[in-house]
């Protein structure tokens, strides 16, 4: 992996690199140092990217959108379960052509995954809670180059909407959105994002079956509660998976 190499871009610390295991383990080392919240790891290439629930990230380099970003939430931890929708917000509002969130945190276009959100929360002993927040967008892969996948299939920007996007750009555009969107969950919470949520909730009204660690429930999605929680048959769920929607 490259030395990491932190400069200041404006006002953000901003490591580049063109490869390595993951950019969560490299903004998770800087925020043990002290770094700043706003601190953002990228690379070209990731040899161990992950994605939720222990899956693996893969893609081709110099293709994907991938970043980390460090977050020191004002929140307690046991109010941050929202954080990741409210991610999911800031990125689909930002990225062309419209993308839809299917909770928790994938990035879809129609049933096709586009990308997707890791919120891996620390609580060191000794410091204060943090959040790394990895996001990888299929970019400007080819229909070649999406990966496979066991759930949705994937997309990319360049399959969708035929030609390439600048990555820099839209990177900046998504680091100064969710600059903004972190700062009012901090100040507001997740009340203040439920609207933009149903706005783009690609679940709501529809037919599912959620995976719980004791089994699955099938109902009727009505969209996420006030605190970010599934509703599916008039119950509220914090955490589960979606496998099938059926309607
Ligand atoms: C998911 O869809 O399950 C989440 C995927 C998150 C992938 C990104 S790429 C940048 C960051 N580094 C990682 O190893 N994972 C996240």
């Amino acid at each position: 992996m490259d030395a990491p190499d932190p400069h200041r871009d404006d006002d953000r610390i901003l490591i580049a690199l063109d490869s390595c295991p993951s950019t969560q383990d490299v903004v998770r080392e800087q925020a043990l140092q002290g770094a700043p919240a706003g601190t953002v790891c990228t690379a070209e290439h990731q040899t161990a990217g992950r994605g939720r629930r222990g899956r693996t990230w893969t893609e081709t380099p110099g293709t994907a959108l991938m970043f980390s970003y460090l977050a020191r939430p004002a929140r307690p931890p046991a109010e941050l379960g929202p954080l990741s929708l409210v991610v999911g917000i800031s990125l689909a509002e930002t990225l062309p052509l419209g993308p839809r969130l299917r909770w928790p945190n994938d990035l879809v276009l129609g049933d096709r995954k586009l990308g997707g959100i890791l919120v891996e929360l620390a609580t060191p002993p000794d410091a204060a809670p943090f959040a790394v927040i990895g996001v990888g967008i299929n970019a400007n892969l080819t229909a070649e180059q999406l990966p496979p996948t066991d759930r949705l299939p994937a997309t990319s920007l360049l399959v969708e909407g035929g030609a390439p996007v600048d990555r820099t750009a839209l990177r900046e555009r998504l680091l100064g959105a969710l600059d903004r969107d972190l700062a009012a969950f901090d100040r507001d919470g997740f009340g203040a994002f439920a609207a933009r949520w149903a706005a783009l909730d690609q679940l709501a009204g529809r037919e599912l079956e959620l995976r719980l660690p004791d089994g699955v429930v099938a109902g009727r999605c009505g969209g996420a509660d006030g605190d970010g929680r599934l509703l599916v048959g008039g119950r509220a769920y914090a955490a589960g998976e979606v496998e099938r929607v059926l309607g």
